[in-house]
C-alpha cells in the first residue's frame, strides 16, 4: 500500500490524474507509452469528480486520449433506469463519457433493468474477465468503509452480485435524491474479489468525515466489517488522501517518509 497525502481535494485530483496517466493513451500515438488498450474500473460518488474533471481538461488540451480505453463501472442501483438522473449510467455520461473520446461500446455499467439480476451480475463479471481484467481500478470509499457497494460483511472473495444497501449508505446517498424513501435498497456491485483482481487500485478520499474509515482501512485489522481494509492485501494499492482524510492516521509521519523514499508500506 502507498499513502499519498495532498493539501487539498484539488491536489488529490491532480495527483490521481498524474498517477493514472500511464494507463491512458497519450494523444501522440507514436510514443512508446501509448498502451494498446487499457481496462479502467470507474467509480461514482462525489470524490472522483475532481479526477474526471482533470481527465477532461487533459483530453481537451490534447495530452491524453481514451480511444483505447475500455471501462467497467463498479456499480449501479437496482430499480433506477439508465435515463434517470439518479442512475450511475446518467452520472457517468454527464460527468465523464460525453466529454471525452471513449467509444460508447467500450463503456460498461451493470445492467439493473433486467428481470434476472443475478444473471446480469454474473454476465458482468464474465465481461470483465473477457476484457482481460481491470488494469486500474478507481475507488472512493463509503463512510463505513464500503468500496463499490460492498457493504460491511461482504465476502472477501465476492464477485459481481446483487447487494442490499445498509441504512447508513442509503442515508449518506439520500443527498442525491428528493427523499430517503427514494434511495434504492439494492444495487449490483463488483465484488471485493473483483476489485482485488485489478492490477492496480487508486482509492481517493477527502474530508474529515472520511478520516475514521481511512484509519480503519489502513491501520485497523483486515475485517469484512471494514470492506476497504482488504486493500492491505492488495499488491499495488495507492490511497490518495487530502490532509483532512489522513488526519486520524496514527503513523502518518512514517507513511510520508516511506512515500518520500518511494517505498510501499
Ligand atoms: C457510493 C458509491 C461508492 C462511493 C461512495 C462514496 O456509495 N457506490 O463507490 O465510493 O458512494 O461517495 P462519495 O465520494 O460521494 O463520498
Amino acid at each position: 500500500m502507498r499513502i499519498v497525502v495532498c493539501e487539498s481535494p484539488e491536489q488529490v485530483a491532480e495527483v490521481a490524474a498524474d498517477e493514472s496517466i500511464e494507463y491512458l493513451g497519450l494523444a501522440c500515438a507514436s510514443t512508446a507509452k501509448n498502451p494498446e488498450s487499457t481496462v479502467l474500473g470507474l467509480a461514482t460518488g462525489s470524490t472522483p469528480l475532481g479526477l474526471y474533471q482533470k481527465w477532461i481538461e487533459r483530453f481537451r488540451s490534447g495530452e491524453i486520449s481514451f480511444r483505447n480505453v475500455v471501462s467497467f463501472n463498479l456499480d449501479e442501483y437496482c430499480g433506477v433506469p439508465p435515463e434517470d438522473p439518479q442512475s450511475y449510467h446518467y452520472f457517468m455520461q454527464g460527468n465523464l463519457f460525453k466529454h471525452i473520446d471513449i467509444l460508447p461500446q467500450n463503456t460498461h455499467i451493470p445492467h439493473t433493468n433486467s428481470d434476472d439480476l443475478p444473471a446480469s451480475a454474473e454476465a458482468y463479471e464474465i465481461a470483465i474477465a473477457q476484457a482481460g481484467g481491470i488494469d486500474l481500478q478507481i475507488l472512493g470509499i463509503g463512510s463505513e468503509g464500503h468500496i463499490g457497494f460492498n457493504e460491511l460483511g461482504s465476502s472477501f472473495s465476492s464477485a459481481t452480485r446483487v447487494k442490499t444497501l445498509t441504512s447508513k449508505t442509503r442515508q449518506d446517498n439520500a443527498r442525491f435524491f428528493a427523499s430517503l424513501e427514494q434511495v434504492p435498497k439494492m444495487a449490483i456491485t463488483m465484488g471485493l474479489g473483483t476489485i482485488m483482481n485489478a492490477r492496480a487500485v487508486l482509492l481517493l478520499a477527502t474530508g474529515l468525515h472520511k478520516a475514521q474509515t481511512i484509519r480503519d482501512t489502513v491501520e485497523g485489522p483486515v475485517t469484512a466489517m471494514v470492506p476497504a481494509s482488504i486493500l492491505q492485501f492488495h499488491p499495488n494499492a495507492t490511497l490518495i488522501l487530502d490532509a483532512a482524510a489522513a488526519s486520524k492516521l496514527a503513523h502518518l509521519d512514517y507513511y510520508l517518509e516511506c512515500e518520500r523514499n518511494q517505498q510501499s508500506l
